[in-house]
């Protein structure tokens, strides 16, 4: 490699340490009430390329920006321009902010939270994948400080009548507004060329009991005592097919593989409407056989992850 080449990949992957939180490995919620900074703590879901959020933390530099953002390449993106801009106070996470907001902060520990331009999902079968459904709502106002608030800004009226409903039916405080679409976004941008409306809504607290499922986040393993590899591989591949539900959590296997002393198996483990993907290994040890997640995946040790451990661990005891 040319010594310009190796300059260039070590800058990269030093920004993405500064920037980048991983929240597989976090403590949660990491911003609690123990997280203690001087100045304010902004937090902005889906900031795409990121341009609006760097530029809010170069010019609030007390404050702390965390963003949430389900695609890499807007990671990517956010964290190049952050290091280029030489910013010290913005931290970027990957993910699905429905989850991520609910675990990663706790009540009452957000100064501002923003949104702007969500993708609506206008259809009905899509009405799940919209972000300011009724339980994101319920978390976001709760992770709000007394003095906190809610800014969303849509372009799309009926998205916004959506949002403004769910508001109304969980009696949470708000207030609306008709504006020019936002120039401090690129999608603000494209909308005010297209000649779109925008609507701002903005909230404020009110708590709701949220149930956090992020207990620890060590690697849930069991032991099986002696049996044989032929009643261990049978057992796998009978199990290697089934699913389970029980209360909020499913579980489905689908399909294992054989390796030297040891099995993988392929599993789908759903927590409420949050589905992960992910292997469990069974490896042979000196006193029998070792049931763990997988470490090569990134995973979240949600209840169904722990779930799924079990009901491998109890269908080879058994
Ligand atoms: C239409 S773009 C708007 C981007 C930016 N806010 C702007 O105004 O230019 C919506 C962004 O939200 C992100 N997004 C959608 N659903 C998300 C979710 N559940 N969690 C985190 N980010 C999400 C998408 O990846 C996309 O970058």
């Amino acid at each position: 490699m040319q010594n310009s080449t190796v300059s260039k990949t070590l800058r990269i992957s030093k920004a993405f340490e500064k920037y980048l939180l991983d929240p597989y490995i976090l403590k949660t919620p990491f911003f609690d009430s123990s997280f203690s900074i001087s100045g304010k703590i902004v937090v902005e879901v889906g900031f795409g390329n990121g341009e609006l959020i760097t530029r809010m933390a170069k010019a609030r530099k007390k404050d702390l920006f965390i963003g949430i953002e389900n695609s890499e390449i807007s990671c990517e993106k956010a964290v190049k321009r952050a290091y280029d801009m030489k910013i010290e106070n913005v931290k970027f996470v990957r993910g699905d902010a429905k989850f991520l907001a609910r675990e990663l902060f706790g009540d009452k520990s957000v100064d501002l939270f923003l949104a702007f331009y969500p993708i609506p999902w206008p259809k009905k079968s899509q009405e799940g994948k919209r972000l300011f459904e009724k339980d994101f709502l319920k978390v976001v106002s709760s992770i709000l400080k007394d003095s906190g608030k809610f800014v969303a800004v849509t372009d799309d009226a009926f998205y916004f009548e959506w949002t403004v409903n769910n508001l109304k039916e969980l009696e949470i405080d708000h207030v609306t507004h008709t504006l020019k679409p936002i120039k401090a976004t690129k999608y603000g941008r494209k909308w005010e060329r297209l000649g779109r409306k925008s609507w701002s809504i903005i909230s404020h607290p009110k708590n709701f009991e949220i149930n956090r499922i992020l207990e620890g986040q060590d690697l849930p393993h069991a032991h099986i005592k002696e049996i044989s590899e032929e009643v261990v591989s049978k057992k796998l591949e009978t199990l290697s097919t089934m699913r389970f539900r029980e209360n909020e959590l499913f579980v489905e296997f689908r399909g294992f593989f054989k390796g030297r002393d040891e099995y993988v198996l392929r599993v789908i483990g759903v927590d409420g409407k949050f589905p992960q993907l992910y292997y469990i290994t069974v490896k042979r040890r000196r006193d029998g056989w070792l049931v763990r997640l997988d470490d090569i995946a990134k995973v979240f040790k949600t209840p169904a992850v722990k779930k799924s451990i079990e009901y491998v661990a109890n269908a080879l005891k058994n």
